[in-house]
């Protein structure tokens, strides 16, 4: 199969643009390190919860798909687009070394008027700073003999209603004919595709959308903590305020921030800032509140054990149900039941967990959903798959840090929620 694009990194972000792409007429070659996720995408195998085998496996026999490790793929394309992760280092500094590190291979097989867009989230400047030069090694430059731009991924995985086919996807070029090309290449795949003047627009804006979520997240977090002071149903008070028709925009309170991009990407733009003198205050302070949420849900738990079956979080057999960082999905990464699990542990609790779509997390396996053996059972992620009814009627104490039983909990006199 001759490949007219190639998408490197066949991840979260990377395998439902392939398909978008392929199923909008272009053939595609995804380039992964991974030899397992490669061999099982040749074989029809999907990895990622939002691209069906089915999908994949129609694709790979239609010829419209492949997989490889070996970027010498990327030579013979018309566009090549970076789908990487951009991880935070041990001290919270952004983590470019993958995306370097493919930006050099890309370099060793880059040709002439070929179309190189980096999608990952990062902070302003990573495109004409950080991969240009590297790209330009190849001795062509930007510009002139191949064409570069930014686009960000908007993907919402588990969702869909809104898909990497009907998400407007922005674009920004390093010059506006790079722009058109981009903007051209996604029209293929994609239903709007807007324009913006430059990378570095469009790297803004990806962080704009990310951190207005990590702030009114953490808005909504300490507005939780003193409803609990008060007395006062925070969850009561989201959903009255959400009857107002403008003005408003609904966020939940929960145990804490999860996933690759919420309570990564801000910190991109806080490194940044430090180099103009700019202090990212919000973002420090939203960082700081979310960051709290798992000790606050702790001392909920530890109230509840007390109050209810009067006991201590030491000895208590407790059952975390949802590790995944959202309902219906298995992406664990970032997740706070981590740090729920681990300072449940510290406190002396006996902790096992079940999530119908994880099997294997943090050294524990998921545990047979057997409710009414534990003195507490945590809801951290409410995937629809448990009945919350039935929960509440099998397990002898409840901490709701989702709202995942409503009214009935409130009713129940043994659901204790944030
Ligand atoms: N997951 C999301 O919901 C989401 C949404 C919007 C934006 N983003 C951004 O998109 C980017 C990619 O995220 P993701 O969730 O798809 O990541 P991911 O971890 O799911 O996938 C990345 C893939 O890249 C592969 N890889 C790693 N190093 C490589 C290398 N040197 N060469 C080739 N392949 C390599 C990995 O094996 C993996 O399959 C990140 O910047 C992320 O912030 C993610």
């Amino acid at each position: 199969m001759k490949a007219d694009l190639a998408i490197v990194g066949a991840g979260y972000v990377g395998m439902p643009l392939a398909q978008a792409f392929a199923e909008g007429g272009n053939k595609v070659v995804l380039v992964d390190v991974q030899r397992e996720v490669v061999d099982g995408i040749n074989r029809g195998e999907s990895h990622i919860g939002d691209v069906s085998s089915e999908a994949v496996k129609q694709l790979i026999d239609e010829h419209r798909l492949t997989a490889t490790t070996d970027y010498a793929a990327v030579a013979g394309v018309e566009a090549i687009l970076i789908a990487l992760p951009t991880p935070l280092s041990t001290q919270r500094e952004p983590d470019l070394a993958i995306l370097k590190a493919a930006a050099a291979e890309i370099a060793s097989h880059l040709r002439a008027g070929q179309l190189v867009v980096l999608e990952s989230t990062t902070y302003p400047g990573t495109t004409r700073e950080c991969i240009q030069p590297i790209l330009e090694r190849s001795g062509l430059r930007a510009g002139q003999d191949f064409h570069l731009a930014f686009s960000p991924e908007r993907v919402d995985p588990g969702r869909a209603d809104w898909t990497t086919q009907n998400t407007p996807k922005l674009v920004g070029g390093i010059t506006s004919a790079c722009t058109e090309r981009a903007t051209e290449l996604y029209r293929r795949a994609i239903a709007t595709v807007v324009p913006v003047s430059s990378p570095e627009a469009a790297e803004m804006t990806k962080l704009l959308e990310n951190i207005f979520r990590a702030v009114n997240i953490a808005l909504v977090n300490e507005l939780a903590q003193l409803c609990e002071r008060m007395d006062i149903d925070v969850w009561e008070v989201v959903e009255a305020a959400e009857t107002k028709p403008f003005g408003f925009m609904s966020f939940k309170p929960g145990p804490g921030l999860g996933g690759h991009c919420i309570p990564i990407d801000p910190f991109y733009l806080t490194w940044k800032a430090r180099e103009y003198d700019f202090y990212t205050e919000f973002i420090e302070l939203a960082g700081k509140v979310n960051a709290n949420m798992p000790y606050f849900c702790r001392s909920l738990i530890s109230q509840a054990l007390n109050h209810y079956a009067q006991k201590s979080l030491s000895g208590s057999r407790i059952l975390v149900l949802g590790v995944s960082y959202k309902a219906d999905i298995d992406d664990v990464r970032e997740t706070p039941a981590e740090k729920i699990i681990s300072l449940l542990q510290r406190a002396g609790s006996d902790v096992s967990y079940h999530d119908p779509h994880v099997e294997e997390f943090d050294g524990l396996r998921s545990s047979p959903y057997s409710p009414e053996m534990y003195d507490c059972v945590v809801i951290v992620t409410a995937h629809t798959a448990i009945d919350y009814d039935e929960l509440i009627e099998r397990a002898q104490l409840v901490v709701d840090l989702r709202n995942a039983t409503g009214g009935n909990g409130a009713r129940s006199g043994k659901v204790w929620k944030l």
